[in-house]
C-alpha cells in the first residue's frame, strides 16, 4: 500500500467503526425503549377485554379514558420519558394529536402496512434534534382487535347507548369506522439523550 493510500484508507476505516457503533447504540436504545414502553400495551388490551366481558362496553370506556393513559402516565414518571398514544383519526384530540415527527411515521406506517408489512410490528426509532438538543424518538403501531370494534368499529354497528355516550364526551370524534387488523393510532416515546 503507498504511503497515499494508508492516509486515505485510515479515515476511511475510522468513520465505518464509528457507523457502526452508532447502529449498535440505536439497536441497544430501541430495545431499552421497547422493553420499558411496550409492557403496557397488551396490558390495556387484556384490560379492555376483562370489562368489556364483565361489566358490557359502556362501563369499560374508563379503561380506554382514564386507565391507559394512567398506565403510561405511571411508566413515564419511571422511566423520565414522555408517552403518550397518538392517532391520525382521534377520539379525544387534545390529547391525541400527533406531532409532525408522528404524523410522519403514522402515514409511513399506513403505506408500510399496505405493502404487506405486520401491522404488530410496525415501529420506527430515530435520534432527532428538537430545540438544538437531541432526542430519541420511538413509535410502536397500535392494532385494531376485536374488542376495539366495540367503541372504534363501523358507527352503525355501535350500539346506540353506547354512541350517545361517546358522543356526549367527544362532540369531535373521528375514531369510528375502523376494521380488525388497521393501525388504531401509535405508542409514541421520546427520551433525552
Ligand atoms: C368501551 C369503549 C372503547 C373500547 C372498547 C376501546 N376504546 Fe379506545 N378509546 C375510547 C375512548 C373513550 C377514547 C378517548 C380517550 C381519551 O379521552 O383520551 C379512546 C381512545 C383511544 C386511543 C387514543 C387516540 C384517540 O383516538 O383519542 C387509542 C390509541 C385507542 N383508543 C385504542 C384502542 C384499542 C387498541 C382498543 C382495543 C384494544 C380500544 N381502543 C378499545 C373508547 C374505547
Amino acid at each position: 500500500m503507498t504511503r497515499h493510500a494508508v492516509f486515505v484508507a485510515a479515515p476511511l476505516v475510522l468513520a465505518l467503526f464509528a457507523g457502526a457503533a452508532q447502529a449498535q447504540d440505536l439497536d441497544a436504545l430501541k430495545a431499552d425503549t421497547r422493553k420499558n414502553a411496550l409492557p403496557v400495551l397488551p396490558k390495556v388490551v387484556a384490560m379492555m377485554q376483562e370489562t368489556v366481558a364483565e361489566k358490557g362496553a359502556a362501563d369499560a370506556i374508563p379503561v380506554c379514558k382514564e386507565k391507559a393513559p394512567q398506565l403510561l402516565k405511571e411508566q413515564a414518571a419511571k422511566t423520565g420519558w414522555d408517552m403518550r398514544r397518538v392517532s391520525l383519526r382521534t377520539r379525544n384530540p387534545e390529547r391525541g394529536t400527533p406531532d409532525v415527527w408522528e404524523a410522519r411515521q403514522l402515514a409511513d406506517f399506513n403505506i408500510r402496512a399496505a405493502n404487506g408489512e405486520k401491522v404488530e410490528t410496525l415501529e420506527t426509532g430515530e435520534v432527532v434534534t428538537e430545540n438544538g438538543k437531541q432526542v430519541y424518538r420511538y413509535i410502536r403501531a397500535i392494532p385494531v382487535g376485536d374488542v376495539c370494534l366495540k367503541c372504534h368499529g363501523p358507527v352503525e354497528q355501535i350500539d346506540a347507548g353506547l354512541k350517545s355516550q361517546l358522543a356526549r364526551s367527544y362532540p369531535q370524534d373521528s375514531a369510528f369506522g375502523y376494521a380488525k387488523g388497521q393501525i388504531r393510532g401509535a405508542l409514541t416515546v421520546k427520551r433525552p439523550l
